[in-house]
This record gives C-alpha cells, structure tokens and sequence, in this order.
C-alpha cells in the first residue's frame, strides 16, 4: 500500500505531546516520528531512562521504538522541514494577565507553534491542531500560516484533539472511543482529512474515526470535558445531601448509573475533581459565551466549577470541624498528591486546596504520594496562589517517602488521592503509632470504612453519614 505520510513532526513533548507520538511510532513502524520541544530538559528526559511524565506501559513503549522511528530533539526546525505533517500539542493554559484574566486559553504558545512553521517550511504541510483550544482557534493559526506563505507551499489546517486521560494514556490512544477530526469542507480540506484517518487507520478501525467541521471539532473537545466534569460536579453536589440525610451517595450513583440513558461511569463522588484541563477548558467555554452575549449559557456552565470549588472547601472545613475546631499545631498525614491515581501530575489537584486550608489554619503535614517528587509538592504548596509565606510552609510541610512515616504521631490522615495502594496498608499498625483519638478522612471513598472503625478509627468520608 502507498505511504500516504512518511514524517511526522510533534511540536510539544508534554503529557500529550510524548504518549500520543510514542504509541503512533509504536503502531506505524514505517512513520519516522519526531517529537520536539524548547524545553531542552524535557528532551534530555524522554531521551532517558526516567522520562517526564509517568504513564502505566510508556517505558516499554518508548524505550522500543525510541532512535528507531521515534526521535525527542530540540531541533524545532530541522524537524519542521522534514515532516509532510505537523501535531501543535503545545500547552493552552488559562491566562493570568490582561483580557479574558483567569478565565481565556492564552494561545500564545500555539501562536509561536505556528508562526515557527511559517518561517522555516520549505514544503506543503498538513498542520494539525491537537491542543485544546478554544472554538476557531485553527482560524487564527490558518491566518498567521496562509500570510506567511512562501510560493509552492500549501497549508492544510486540521483539529484533532486529544481525548486520552492522565494515568491511562496509553491504554486510551492504543484503544480510543473515537478519533475525531476536523477541517475545512473543501476538496483540499478533505483530502487533509483523508491523510490524517490514514495515520490513525494503521491501528484504529474506521467506524471510530469521525470527520466533522473545524469548529464542531474544536467545540466538541471543550463539551466532552465539559459533560464530564459536570457528572462529577452532580454527583458531588448529592454527596452533600448524602451527608445531611443518610442517603449513601454510592448507592445513588449505582442506583442512577443503572439507567443505561445516564450510564455508571464517572459517578465517583470526591473531593473534587483536578487535572490540568477540565477547569481550564470549562473557563475557556464559559469565556467564549460570554464573549457571544450568551450569560446564560456562561452561567450553566460556570455552575460546575463553582460546585467543585464547593465541595473541595466543603470537605477541608470537615476535617476542621472533626478534630475540635482546630487544627493548630496538629500533625495531619496527608495520602497523595496527585490529582488522580497512577500519573505523577499535581496540576490543579484537589489536595492543594486540602493543603492550603490546613496550612492556613496551622496544621503541620506530612506529605506521602507514591509518584509525585518532594520538589513538585514544594513548588505547589509555595506558589503565589497557596501563601504569601513560602518560609512558613516550608517549615510545615515534610514530605515522606514512606506512609508509615507519615503517619507516626500524627492526629488525623487524609486521602486526597485514590492509589490502590493505600487499600492495603497495615491500618492497625498506622493506628497505632497515631494520636487518640484518631481521625482517617477518605476524600475518595476508598477504604473499607467498617474495618477501620473497628480498629477503632473515627472515619469520615463524602457523602456518607459514618
Ligand atoms: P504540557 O505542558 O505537558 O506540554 C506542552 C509542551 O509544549 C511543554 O513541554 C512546552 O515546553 C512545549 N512548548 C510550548 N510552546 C512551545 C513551542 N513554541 N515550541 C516547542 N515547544 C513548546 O501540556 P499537555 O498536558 O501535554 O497539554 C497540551 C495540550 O493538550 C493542551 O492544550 C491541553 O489542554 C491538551 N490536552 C491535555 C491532556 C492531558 O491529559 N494533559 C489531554 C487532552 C488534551
Ligand atoms: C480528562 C478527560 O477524562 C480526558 O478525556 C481528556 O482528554 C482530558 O481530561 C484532557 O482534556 O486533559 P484527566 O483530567 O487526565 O482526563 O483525568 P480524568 O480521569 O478525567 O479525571 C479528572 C479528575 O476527575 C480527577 O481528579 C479524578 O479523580 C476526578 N474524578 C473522575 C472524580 O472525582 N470522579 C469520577 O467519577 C471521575
């Protein structure tokens, strides 16, 4: 069969950027992929034997196809000119300065992405946008690439966004629910689109490979995150009423999640949901109403993340109000730190809010998670948006490599973060060495609730009376 594509170029070797390009080199031998980045030292790390990011089964996958037909460089445009298509998987974080503060994509990096491409193509290039970005978005990059055009070069601009989740990247990109593709409906625009689900073909059969318009394509990546982030944002909202009345939140979600119209997945009740895109992008939507004159719309959907900021508070206050109303000087074990289990990514994790309000109120703590480095705890819990004193939290936080550390004359732990792990722990040894009475919150309804309360623990959990 004929090669349709030969090379293929990534712009970006983060969490999306590296597993994405590391499962298609591992799925399409005869594609020569190269994966850059401007961060020299995240290069330096996917070139070695302890990569950047942490994904169940990456290893073995890149350590397979890496200097074979997968490449990590920093050559950004020997790259670029090589390849007859180019994946934009550069951040698209929310802005924290001028127009749209707090809430607008800042598109800078994708700009840069793409006015790099402008200056150093020498051929036709189909450039696909895998970002998340906001809706019209490939209009933009379309403009910066189409006003720079040199004579014989063509610009195909594509959507494809990414739909993978942290801890089971590769998992999903070797399995995907669906591949979807957008981009201009013309003869050329189709053609673009045809060459891409060829890649994808290699390993994904065709019924789940959809082609849409640009900006179904890039709206449906923001409304897929945002359906999902408003499950948990409902189910959360019923954990409350749970606590109030007796009703047991998992019996109601099982009891829902049966209804095969609403469906059981993504009904685990917790103190909240975090990651590094379900609050950005819905920011981003809600942004985009608003700049349509939709405040209603804007509103809907802002609810979702007001309820998780609700319920992230909700839960630290309890743990307050469990042990007396004070927390001073008290030692707290927290288990995890990562916004979910398996991947070592903190990024907008529920247990830095957790943190900030127990630092607040003059709690020491003592930090364990199985992925996430000391230094990252430490870059989080002293940033500008947790404390005014990074000295002060740097005295009250240690971070231990051991639970069973972190637990010794400590008052109270709390699990912020759902590894297996801690399923198995030896609770009457770790009861043991706490202060009495002895507090376990489970932020993540984990635990087998009646087997700690017989070792003499006091459990709280969402959205269950205990
Ligand atoms: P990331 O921060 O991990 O990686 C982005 C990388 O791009 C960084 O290494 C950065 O150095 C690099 N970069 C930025 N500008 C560059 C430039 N001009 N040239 C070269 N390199 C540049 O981000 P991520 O988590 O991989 O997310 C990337 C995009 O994918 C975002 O838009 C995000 O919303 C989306 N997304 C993320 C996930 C996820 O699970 N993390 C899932 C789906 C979609
Ligand atoms: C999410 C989406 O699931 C991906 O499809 C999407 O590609 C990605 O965002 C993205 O655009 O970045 P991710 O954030 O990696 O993936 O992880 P999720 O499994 O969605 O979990 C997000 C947060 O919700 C975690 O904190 C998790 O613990 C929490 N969660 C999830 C719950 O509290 N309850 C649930 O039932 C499910």
């Amino acid at each position: 069969e004929e090669l349709k594509i030969t090379k293929i170029c990534c712009i970006g070797a983060g969490y999306v950027g590296g597993p994405t390009c590391s499962v298609m080199a591992y799925k399409c031998p005869n594609i020569r992929m190269t994966v850059v980045d401007k961060s020299a030292e995240r290069i330096e790390a996917w070139n070695s034997d302890k990569l950047p990011i942490y994904e169940p089964g990456l290893f073995e996958i890149v350590k397979e196809r890496r200097n074979k037909n997968l490449f990590f460089s920093t050559d950004i445009p020997t790259a670029i000119r090589e390849a007859e298509l180019i994946f934009i998987s550069v951040n698209t974080p929310t802005k924290n300065f001028g127009n749209g503060r707090g809430r607008a994509a800042d598109l800078k990096y994708v700009e840069d992405a793409a006015r790099m491409i402008a200056e150093t193509a020498q051929s036709s290039k189909i450039v696909v946008e895998k970002s998340t970005v906001p809706v019209r978005a490939a209009e933009s990059i379309m403009h910066i690439l189409r006003a720079n055009q040199k004579a014989d070069v063509r610009y195909d601009i594509l959507s494809n966004p990414e739909f993978l989740a942290e801890g089971t990247a590769v998992a999903d990109l070797i399995n995907p629910d669906r591949v979807l593709i957008g981009g201009e409906q013309t003869d050329d625009g189709l053609r673009a689109i045809e060459t891409l689900s060829w890649v994808y073909e290699r390993w994904i059969p065709k019924e789940r490979i959809l082609s849409t318009n640009t900006w179904s394509s890039e709206l449906s990546k923001l409304a897929a995150n945002a359906f999902l982030a408003q499950r948990i944002s409902s189910i959360n909202s019923l954990s409350a009423v749970c606590e109030a009345t007796g009703a047991d939140v998992s019996e109601v979600a099982k009891a829902v999640g049966l209804d095969s119209r609403i469906g059981s997945k993504f009904l685990q009740a917790s103190v909240g949901f975090g990651g590094s895109c379900f609050q950005k992008d819905i920011l981003n939507l809600v942004y985009i109403c608003e700049g349509l004159n939709l405040p209603e719309v804007a509103a809907y959907w802002q609810q979702v993340i007001d309820m998780n900021e609700y319920q992230k508070t909700r839960f630290s206050q309890k743990i307050i109000e469990c042990l007396f109303n004070t927390v001073s000087d008290k030692r707290i074990a927290i288990f995890g730190f990562a916004f979910k289990k398996n991947t070592g990514d903190t990024r907008e994790t529920p247990a830095i809010t957790v943190c900030k309000i127990l630092l607040e109120e003059g709690a020491k703590l003592e930090i364990y998670d199985p992925k996430v480095e000391a230094e990252q705890i430490f870059s989080d819990l002293t940033s500008a948006s947790v404390t005014e004193n990074p000295e002060f939290v740097r005295q009250a936080v240690k971070v231990q490599s051991d639970p069973y550390t972190a637990v010794e004359r400590a008052h109270a732990i709390v699990v912020c973060t759902e590894w297996d792990e801690f399923q198995s722990l030896d609770y009457n040894k770790i009861y043991g060495s706490m202060m009495k009475p002895a507090y376990i919150f489970d932020g993540r309804k984990i635990l087998d609730h009646d087997a700690l309360q017989k070792i003499g623990f006091h459990v709280q959990t969402i959205g269950k009376k205990l």
